[in-house]
């Protein structure tokens, strides 16, 4: 890579891949307006990747190339995926021990199903202290709730977050202000999360079994 062209890696963490996960399409923005700015990247799935010997090589590589690493996940348990774990794994053990001086800069964008973008506030933290280990520059992680489509808000965020990337500035708390807000009020998360079971349950023919509790001991 020159000095000139700077170089982003996108790796996402979402079973649903590249194309079809929430994560992606969150990410995706920085990065095509990264490559507006000039830069060049590259998109990896790390479920695909970490699967074969080819694709850890794949994945090793392409984090020597970047200048910045975009992590992009979903939250799963209050943690992360396994696959995507196990790619960070892979990634802070070679960089812990093969001596690389340069520090690639990183971030973690994150989402999850919950309303509160605070349900990631834990999962950030140990992407912090990953990013850490595996001697890179953290950033910032920018989280995300669940509810409906992409908020027009978030979008302004991750506006911002690009150019200051781009421009190798801290991240304005402005990015923070605009994705702390959940998308919408809890009651009108629970109703619409409602309405979804019961079209499932139709789907299903399941309608009269919504209330059951399958796991539930006998004693209890
Ligand atoms: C197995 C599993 C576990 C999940 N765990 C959580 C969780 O602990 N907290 C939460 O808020 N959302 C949770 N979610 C919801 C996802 O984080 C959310 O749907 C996310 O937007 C999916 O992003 P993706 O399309 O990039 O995979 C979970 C989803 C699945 C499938």
């Amino acid at each position: 890579m020159s000095d000139a062209t700077k170089h982003v890696v996108l790796l996402v963490g979402s079973p649903k891949g590249l194309e079809k996960s929430r994560s992606s399409r969150l990410a995706r923005p920085v990065v095509d307006g990264l490559e507006r700015r000039g830069w060049t990247s590259e998109s990896l799935h790390l479920h695909a990747e970490v699967a074969t010997e080819e694709g850890r090589e794949r994945l090793l590589g392409a984090v020597d190339r970047a200048d910045l690493i975009l992590f992009a996940a979903p939250l799963y348990v209050d943690s992360l995926p396994a696959p995507a774990i196990r790619g960070l794994e892979l990634i802070a053990a070679r960089q812990r021990t093969d001596g690389v001086e340069r520090a690639p800069r990183f971030v973690s964008i994150l989402c999850c199903g919950f309303v509160e973008p605070s349900q990631n506030d834990t999962c950030q933290r140990i992407l912090q202290r990953f990013a850490d280990q595996a001697g890179f520059e953290w950033v910032t992680g920018v989280s995300l709730g669940g509810g409906g489509p992409i908020s027009k808000r978030a979008r302004s965020a991750l506006g911002i977050l690009t150019e200051a990337l781009d421009l190798e500035i801290l991240v304005p708390d402005e990015v923070d202000r605009l994705t702390r807000k959940p998308a919408m009020p809890r009651w009108l998360y629970i109703i619409g999360g409602n309405v979804m079971w019961r079209r499932w349950a139709k789907e299903y023919d399941a309608r009269d079994r919504l209330r059951d509790r399958p796991y539930r001991r006998p004693d209890s």
